[in-house]
């Protein structure tokens, strides 16, 4: 993961590396640091935060055209000063920021040692730096030679930008597997993991593509060239300038005003996609490719996570209501296990961020393959957007908190229109009965509107289960994703250890976990698994488990099954995964708030996954 930002050509370029590295933070967040050119190359590291690292710089001498910078997810090596970067060559010579993992780090360090080199840091990263010092020192080489010729001999992904002090005019950077955006500006270059931290200062903007390598000079020219030295034209895509201050808007965490967010993101995506004048669905993606989508014998389902969830929602409601086969994967399983995949089939890749690992090279996979490939993502230009033969976006905006929420539901409404669409193509819905389905669907951010309100009872019963060690949520048919969901959510942010499951497979083992320390968080919106739902809470009482059942309005629950029953608004079937996650996200948000947690950044984790 980690995030990558270097600048030349700006007066301040450090400063303008510590304010793009605040924008990158969702990427890493254990160590930071920075390198910056005035007359010799400083560097400063920290283990900690961008903001640690600004405090760290506020009295040193910062002012430099040239910096590079770097925001930190550990793989190889603790979070540690040492291991942050940029990481220097031990002549000195070069500093280099990193993302990805080199893979035959150690038959190359053990070569360096051979060779009298020593290392500072437990990073992949130091070996590659001090190695392309080596193919410099030892044939003469100019930076970007060096860079090409050394990279010869590295197997793994990466991207990175590279200094040469004694070039201090120059910056490199290479890419494999990981992404690269270089802005151009009025005053020079901007080089990053992506282009958030781009959109205020840059014009135009270069993916670079795998296997490039980009070399960039204070004086404003660039060239492009591939790992074979052929010579390369970039494509220059113009970039829309918005200036992007991130404010939590009077909530305490991103995470609580993306929870709050969601009802107007539900709306923003069906003004989007439905057309409500002639009450169709209008999905760009498939429209332009209505044969495929009609004639696929099956469509296939990759992300990880939360997309995953979301991924598992559509499975239920594309094979019901359009009748098309389809199957869920983790694609970090499907991308190494040799799956069968003809030229017949729809492969759909859902992310938030568009830069997961796994779900790119799930995609690219499935490109090879022959499939279709159809991206469903919320980061526009990013790089799975960018290798699928058709994407459409979700309307959720940037999305800060690393746990999910408005992405989630995002991702779920779309994928609902989408079921929707496909019937309607697939001929299993008639078109006053989509009319009916849309009607409904254009209630829901009301009724999650509503859900929000169980907000302050939420947070006060929340305080039970702040000390719990363990949690378990139980849903079935639709609500099994959701219980899912509401799992991870507690997981990610409160370390509290926490399971979903299908209700029915309670009695296949999980069961032993209860007793009355354990709360267990019954999901039973979806009517029409009430009955069989209600056998399961017997289940869990009969063992003292404690019972906390979130319920549609209107629905009748025995009062001596639940120690609480949470009322939500009821909407139908196929939409109660929109409105029930709402309590479980609030209920994760009020535990980990209770247990002191970083909500926005939990620890271990980073919200784009750019490693495998
Ligand atoms: C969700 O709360 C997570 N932090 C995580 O599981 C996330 O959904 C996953 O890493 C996939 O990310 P993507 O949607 O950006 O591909």
């Amino acid at each position: 993961m980690c995030g990558i930002m270097a600048n030349i050509g700006s007066e301040n370029a450090a400063r303008e590396v510590l304010a793009g590295l605040k924008k990158l933070e969702y990427r890493g967040y254990d160590s930071a640091g920075v390198a910056v050119f005035n007359n010799a190359l400083n560097v400063f590291k920290v283990k900690g935060k961008v903001a640690d690292l600004e405090d760290h710089v506020k009295n040193q001498p910062m002012a430099g055209l040239v910096a590079l910078g770097h925001t930190r997810w550990a793989t190889h090596g603790v979070p540690a000063e040492n291991n942050a970067h940029p990481h220097m060559s031990e002549n000195g010579r070069l500093a280099m920021v990193h993302n990805g993992i080199i893979e035959n780090y150690q038959s190359l360090k053990n070569f360096l040692i051979e060779k009298g080199y020593s290392f500072k840091s437990d990073t992949d990263s130091e070996v590659l730096v001090q190695y392309i010092a080596w193919y410099q020192d030892h044939y003469q080489l100019e930076l970007t030679e060096a860079v090409r010729r050394s990279l010869g001999d590295v197997e793994g992904s990466f991207a990175f930008v590279i200094l040469d002090s004694t070039a201090p005019n120059t910056m490199v950077a290479a890419k494999n597997d990981n992404p690269l955006v270089v802005g151009i500006s009025g005053s020079g270059f901007y080089l990053a993991s992506d282009v958030f931290p781009l959109t205020e200062s840059c014009d135009k903007v270069i993916y670079l593509e795998d296997q490039e390598i980009i070399t960039v000079h204070l004086e404003g020219d660039y060239e492009v060239i591939d790992f074979e030295n052929a010579s390369i034209t970039p494509e220059v895509h113009t970039l829309e300038r918005k200036d992007t201050v991130y404010s939590k808007e009077g909530f305490d965490s991103f995470m609580l005003k993306e929870i709050y967010e969601q009802p107007e993101i539900i709306a923003r995506t069906l003004k989007s996609y439905v057309d409500t004048n002639l009450a169709e669905i209008k999905i760009e993606a498939i429209d332009l490719h209505r044969r495929i989508f009609k004639q696929a014998k099956r469509i296939v389902i990759v992300g990880c996570g939360t997309s995953w969830h979301a991924g598992l929602i559509a499975e239920y409601l594309i094979e019901s209501m359009a009748g098309i086969h389809v199957e869920v994967e983790y694609a970090s399983e499907f991308r190494y296990r040799d799956p069968l995949i003809s030229t017949s089939d729809i492969v759909i890749g859902i992310s938030q961020s568009g830069e997961t690992a796994d779900t790119l090279a799930a995609i690219k996979l499935a490109n090879e393959r022959g499939a279709f490939t159809y991206g469903i993502i919320n980061t526009p230009g990013s790089t799975i957007a960018r290798h699928t033969d058709a994407v459409s976006y979700i309307k959720a905006g940037v999305e800060i908190g690393v746990a999910s929420t408005k992405a989630f539901t995002g991702q779920v409404s779309l994928l609902t229109l989408i079921a929707l669409k496909l019937a309607t193509i697939t001929g299993k819905l008639h078109p006053l009965q989509c009319k009916k389905s849309i009607d409904e669907f254009l209630e829901v951010p009301k009724m999650m509107q509503e859900a929000l309100l169980t907000d302050q009872l939420l947070g006060d019963l929340s305080q039970n289960w702040v000390n719990k060690e363990s949690a378990l949520f139980l849903g079935r048919g639709l609500n099994f994703p959701v219980a899912l969901e509401g799992a991870l959510k507690l997981k990610e942010i409160s370390y509290i250890h926490a399971e979903g499951y299908p209700a029915a497979e309670m009695k296949h083992g999980p069961i032993a976990l209860v007793d009355s320390e354990m709360p267990v968080f019954i999901l039973a919106t979806n009517k029409s698994a009430l009955l069989k739902l209600t056998s399961n809470i017997q289940e869990i009482k009969s063992r003292k488990g404690e019972v906390i059942i979130i319920r549609n309005a209107g629905m009748e629950i025995d009062a001596a099954l639940a120690d609480y029953q949470i009322e939500i608004p009821a909407v139908s079937e196929f939409l109660t995964p929109l409105t029930t996650v709402v309590p479980l996200q609030l209920i994760s948000y009020y535990i980990a708030k209770g247990r002191g947690c970083n909500i926005d950044q939990p620890r271990n984790l980073a919200k784009s996954v750019t490693v495998e």
